[in-house]
């Protein structure tokens, strides 16, 4: 597999002060706030040295983080990964331990471009994204 990390995903509840936060440690937008309807959040992306993170905001309570924001509040929690050859990565993560906590869909965030997520009980959640 060549995986390149894509971005860490970083919870938060509050996105607007969250994005001043992080403007206050360097970062600056790279992306500003869009609405994912299909999973119920806002996403920002922002940089700093080369470091991309994602922030991600629970946008109702039945958004998809909003169980994991009651768990983990203002976290890091996902690494993203990009690779050229999703398919054949995905299921090899599967084939290795990774469990898939939903499917390959796409992310209006990110263009439309497919991701999924899995957990493995050692490292967590990762995401994977088609290049
Ligand atoms: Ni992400």
């Amino acid at each position: 597999m060549a995986l390149k990390v894509h971005h860490i995903g970083y919870l938060v509840k509050k996105i607007e002060s969250a994005i001043s936060s992080f403007e206050k440690l360097g970062y600056h937008i790279t992306q500003d706030t869009v609405y994912d309807d299909i999973r119920q959040v806002n996403i920002c992306f922002m940089e700093k040295d080369g470091y991309c993170i994602e922030l991600v905001s629970p946008a109702s309570e039945t958004s998809v983080v909003s169980g994991l924001m009651k768990k983990f509040k203002n976290s890091p929690y996902h690494i993203c990964y990009e690779t050229e050859n999703f398919d054949e990565d995905y299921m090899t993560l599967v084939s290795d331990g990774f469990m898939a906590i939903d499917s390959p869909t796409p992310a209006p965030a990110l263009q439309g471009r497919e991701v999924v997520f899995l957990t493995s009980a050692s490292v967590g959640m990762i995401e994977l994204i088609r290049s």
